[in-house]
């Protein structure tokens, strides 16, 4: 557990403090703004020069337990006690910077942000290029709203789940059904987004998450519902067929993050199977970034208690398929990090 938070830590440390020099801007919350504070100086964590790592120690080793605990889910708690404000995880660019996510709104500053065509249009030009060069543009936009307080910096994007039945309604946010064009996709929108205009393999624009991993393409079709959904494939169709475009997302694209899905695969919950995580991802394509689940509701008992713990696992119900959906509230727990890049 505390091993886990740590990494966590110093993911969302490495992201917050490789990406943009934002103390200038006034009005906003940033962790280590010495102008607005000068006592945070003082931390080891603000004092860019000391490599990640040290930064990543040092602020790790001054967090209580409950404020590690506090950053295990989306709506990650602030630590005012540090100037550390809270951060939202969850924000949307599939074609565009989205208001979708909790993590990204639009104001007056801020109207609105390039929309451009939805990604099985923008496939369907087979321009690898141009995959790439959208990729750019919108994290260029995520970066400037991020300055002024109305963006995150993690994007849970792109949607690469190959597009195999119409019936799930979510096929426009996909390049389509073909496993090569897809991986092309994943990799060359992974790149615009991540990349720094320097090419610093060392810093993130933005950081983008690759999803749903694997083999998700129902979501809701009388009565069959994602949550439960049992995907029964071969093991050539798994390799050949829906596994490619993350391979490339994670190999090419070198992402941030890949996100797993809600539905099983031959009986086992993705999110909860060693092979599909920790044997496949990290271990054959070394993806080196964080892995979270999906969004999911959760239960709530009691509706004031909006952050309740998830239910306690029963021996025969896999963690993954346990939330029970409702409209109004939702929670990730990321559950295995490592340190990035
Ligand atoms: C492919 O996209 C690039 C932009 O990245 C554009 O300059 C080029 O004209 C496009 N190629 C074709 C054949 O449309």
């Amino acid at each position: 557990m505390a091993n886990k938070v740590l990494v966590l830590l110093c993911v969302l440390v490495t992201t917050l403090l490789s990406c943009c020099d934002v103390s200038v801007v006034r009005g906003q919350t940033f962790a280590c703004d010495v102008g607005k504070s000068p006592a945070v100086a003082g931390y080891g964590f603000c004092d860019k020069s000391l490599g990640v790592e040290a930064r990543v120690k040092d602020l790790v080793g001054r967090l209580t337990l409950q404020e590690k605990i506090g950053n295990l889910v989306n709506s990650a708690g602030d630590v005012s006690r540090l100037g550390i404000p809270r951060y939202e995880w969850w924000s949307e660019a599939l074609h565009g910077v989205s208001n979708v996510g909790l993590g990204t709104r639009f104001s007056n500053v801020v109207p609105g942000a390039t929309s451009f065509p939805m990604p099985i249009l923008t496939a369907a030009s087979f321009n690898t290029s141009l995959f790439e060069v959208i990729g750019r543009v919108v994290s260029t936009e995520a970066g400037a709203m991020y300055n002024v307080g109305l963006a995150g910096l993690t994007y849970w994007s792109p949607n690469i789940n190959i597009f195999r039945d119409p019936r799930w309604g979510r096929g426009l946010e996909t390049p389509g059904e073909d496993p090569v064009l897809t991986s092309k996709y994943a990799a060359g929108y992974v790149k615009g987004l991540q990349q720094t205009d320097g090419g610093d393999p060392n810093k993130l624009k933005v950081a983008a998450c690759c999803k749903h991993y694997t083999a998700y393409d129902v979501d809701k079709w009388k009565g069959i519902q994602r949550y439960t959904f049992n995907a029964v494939l071969t093991k050539q169709d798994l390799e050949d067929t829906f596994q490619p475009p993350f391979k490339s997302c994670v190999i090419d694209g070198n992402v941030a993050s890949v996100m797993c899905s809600y539905n099983k695969v031959n009986g086992k919950p993705t999110c909860a199977d060693p092979d599909l995580l920790k044997g496949v991802v990290r271990g054959e394509w070394k993806l080196n970034g964080l892995h979270q689940p999906p969004l999911a509701a959760k239960p709530t008992p009691n509706p004031t208690q909006p952050q309740a713990p998830r239910q306690t696992p029963t021996p025969t119900q896999p963690q993954a398929l346990r939330q029970t959906p409702t409209p109004t509230t939702q929670a990730v727990t990321v559950f295995t990090l490592k340190l990035k890049r």
